[in-house]
C-alpha cells in the first residue's frame, strides 16, 4: 500500500492546514475535518469484501438504494456513519470524496477524510466472529489505524501537523454485539460461556474496551463517540434461532447487551474525568422513540444467506424498506440508520446521548 503523492495532494495539504487553524477559532458549528470509524457489520463499508467469510455482502439486494450499488455495507442503503458525517461537510469543501473510504481500499490523500476500519463479525475479543470466517478484530483495527497515521505523517511531512489533524477528528466506536452473538451465545464454537458468567463477561469486555480506547488516545484521538449494544435479542434472526421466552425477544441476548451498556456508561464518565483534554460520549444505538409504526418482526429481504442471517443473493425484498426496522435478519434498514444517526447527533435525552449528543459533545 504505497501512497502516491500527486499534485492534487500537494495542493490539498496547505489548504487543509489553513482550514484546521481556522476551525480552531470559529467554533460556532462543529467543524470536524475527519471521521474514523471502528466497529463491526453495523459500520463496515466494504472491508470484508475480499475475505473468506460468510460475513460479507457485496452482492444484491444489498445496496439497492445506494448510489454505487452493493459496496459491502450491510444495508439496502446508507449506514449510520454515512448520515452522521453529512453535517461535517468541510470535507466536501476540500473536494474530498463524499464517503469515508474503507481501510481495504483507502489510498493517498482520501485518508485525510478519515478511514473506516470496521469489519463484519468482528468483536472486542480477537476470537469473536471466527465461526463465520476471517474478519478484522478490534485490536487489529487499531493496528491498522496506526498504519494510517504513519501514512498521514508521511503525506503531511511533520508530526505536529499530523497531531493537529488527529485531535480534531471524531473516533466512532460501535462494537460488542458479536462478542455475544458470535461468541458467548455460540457455545458450540466458543468456551467463553463456560468460563465466565454473563456479568463477569460484560466486565471483561468493557475493561478491554477501556484499554483499546486509551490506546487510541495515545495515538492522538481526543473526540470519542462510543455506542452501547442495542437489543440484539429482538432481531428477526435471533428470534428464529433461539425462539422467544418473552413476547417479542430473546431475553438472554438482551440481558447481555444491557449488562454491557450499563458498564460502558460509567466507563465513559470516568474517562471524561481522567483524560481531561479528551471528550467521550456514550450513545444509545436503539434509535429513540418514533419506531412504533415500523415493522419489527420480519426482515425486508429474504434471509438465508451468510450464516443464515443475511439476505439470499439476488433475492427479492419488501416493497418499501422505509416501513421496516430490519433490512436482513440482524441489520437495520437505511430508514432506521437515519433515525439512529439523527438521534446520536441531536438527542437531548441522557438515555440516548450522555453526557451530550455528538453535535454538542464534539465541538
Ligand atoms: C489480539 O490480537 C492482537 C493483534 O491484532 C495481538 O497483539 C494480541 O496479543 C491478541 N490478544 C490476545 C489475547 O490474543
Ligand atoms: C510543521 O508544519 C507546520 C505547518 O506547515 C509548520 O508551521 C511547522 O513549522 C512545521 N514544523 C516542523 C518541525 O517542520
Ligand atoms: C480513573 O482514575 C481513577 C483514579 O485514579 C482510577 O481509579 C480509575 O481506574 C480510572 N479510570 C479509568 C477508566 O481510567
Ligand atoms: C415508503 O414508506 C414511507 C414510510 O411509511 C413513506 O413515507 C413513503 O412514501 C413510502 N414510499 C413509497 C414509494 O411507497
Amino acid at each position: 500500500m504505497e501512497p502516491k503523492l500527486k499534485l492534487m495532494e500537494l495542493v490539498a495539504i496547505p489548504v487543509l492546514l489553513a482550514l484546521l487553524s481556522l476551525s480552531n477559532k470559529a467554533n460556532a458549528c462543529p467543524h470536524v475535518p475527519c471521521y474514523f470509524v471502528f466497529g463491526d457489520s453495523l459500520s463496515d463499508n466494504g472491508n470484508n469484501n475480499n475475505f473468506p467469510t460468510l460475513a460479507k455482502v457485496n452482492y444484491p439486494p444489498y445496496g439497492i438504494d445506494f448510489p454505487q450499488g452493493p459496496t459491502g455495507r450491510f444495508c439496502n442503503g446508507r449506514n449510520m456513519h454515512d448520515f452522521i458525517r453529512l453535517p461535517f461537510s468541510l470535507s466536501q469543501l476540500l473536494g474530498f470524496k463524499d464517503n469515508i473510504p474503507a481501510f481495504a481500499t483507502s489510498r493517498g490523500r482520501n485518508i485525510f477524510n478519515g478511514v473506516n476500519y470496521a469489519s463484519g463479525s468482528a468483536g472486542i475479543r480477537n476470537e469473536t466472529g471466527s465461526n463465520l470466517g476471517v474478519c478484522i478484530p478490534f485490536n487489529q483495527q487499531i493496528k491498522n489505524h496506526k498504519t494510517i497515521i504513519s501514512m498521514i505523517t508521511k503525506l503531511m511531512g511533520n508530526y505536529s501537523a499530523t497531531n493537529l489533524l488527529l485531535k480534531q477528528c471524531i473516533y466512532s466506536v460501535q462494537i460488542g454485539s458479536n462478542d455475544y452473538i458470535n461468541n458467548y451465545f455460540r457455545p458450540e464454537f466458543y468456551e467463553t460461556s463456560r468460563r465466565f458468567t454473563l456479568s463477569k463477561y460484560a466486565t471483561l469486555l468493557v475493561q478491554q474496551l477501556s484499554l483499546q480506547l486509551k490506546t487510541r488516545y495515545n495515538y492522538g484521538a481526543r473526540k470519542f463517540a462510543v455506542y452501547g449494544i442495542g437489543q440484539i435479542g429482538c432481531t428477526p434472526y435471533a428470534i428464529l434461532m433461539y425462539g422467544t421466552n418473552r413476547p417479542d425477544c430473546v431475553s438472554k441476548l438482551n440481558k447481555g447487551a444491557t449488562l454491557f451498556s450499563n458498564r460502558l456508561k460509567p466507563l465513559i464518565h470516568q474517562l471524561n474525568n481522567n483524560l481531561t483534554d479528551a471528550k467521550f460520549t456514550y450513545l444509545n444505538p436503539s434509535g429513540g422513540p418514533d419506531l412504533a409504526t415500523l415493522v419489527r418482526d420480519t426482515s425486508c429481504c429474504t434471509i438465508g444467506g451468510g450464516g443464515g442471517e443475511l439476505c439470499l443473493p439476488d433475492s427479492k425484498s419488501c416493497k418499501n424498506s422505509s416501513k421496516y426496522l430490519f433490512w436482513d435478519g440482524v441489520h437495520p434498514t437505511e430508514a432506521l440508520n437515519k433515525i439512529v444517526a439523527n438521534n446520536a447527533y441531536t438527542s437531548e435525552s441522557p438515555l440516548d446521548a450522555s453526557p451530550l449528543n455528538i453535535q454538542l459533545a464534539m465541538r
